[in-house]
């Protein structure tokens, strides 16, 4: 295979309609301009996220294994490595909301465990 072409965001940025549309999932780069009228999610929801990181979108609408598939086709290459996405830092989608909200819910439980078993200690005693 090929080496992946590298993209900035910038770059990514100037495809953001239907004559050319860009997405930016989990740091490759996808050109969807062909699969616009074929998304079963409609193209609206896509033209809202071209040109722009869709990871969360896609992430939350809870696309199928057939849908991540799909994806190879349109790929086209990867964003340059100063502009990417960290990963391994990710806490697991596991509440069906946002990332983020997600990861405050992650760690309010961990502080709420740590803290359960604190008290029970010094009750101890
Ligand atoms: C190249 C990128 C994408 C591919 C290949 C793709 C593919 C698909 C496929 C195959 C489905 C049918 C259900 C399934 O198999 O999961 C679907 C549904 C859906 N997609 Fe995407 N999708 C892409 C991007 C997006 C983006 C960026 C959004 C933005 C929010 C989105 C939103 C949705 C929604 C809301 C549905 C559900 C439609 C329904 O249940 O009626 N998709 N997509």
């Amino acid at each position: 295979m090929a080496p992946l072409e590298k993209y900035s965001r910038n770059d990514v940025k100037n495809h953001n309609d239907s004559n050319s549309t860009w997405l930016i999932i989990e740091n490759k780069v996808y050109d969807v301009t062909t699969f616009l009228n074929e998304h079963p999610g409609g193209e609206e929801t896509i033209l809202e996220e071209a040109g722009k990181d869709a990871t969360e979108a896609f992430i939350s609408a809870g696309h199928s294994s057939e849908a991540r598939e799909m994806l190879r086709k349109y790929e086209i290459g990867e964003l340059i490595d100063s502009e990417k996405t960290k990963k391994g830092t990710r806490i697991p989608n596991i509440f069906g909301t946002g990332r983020i909200v997600s990861q405050v819910i992650f760690v309010a439980l961990t502080v709420g465990v740590f803290i359960a078993i604190r008290m029970y200690h010094s009750s101890r005693n």
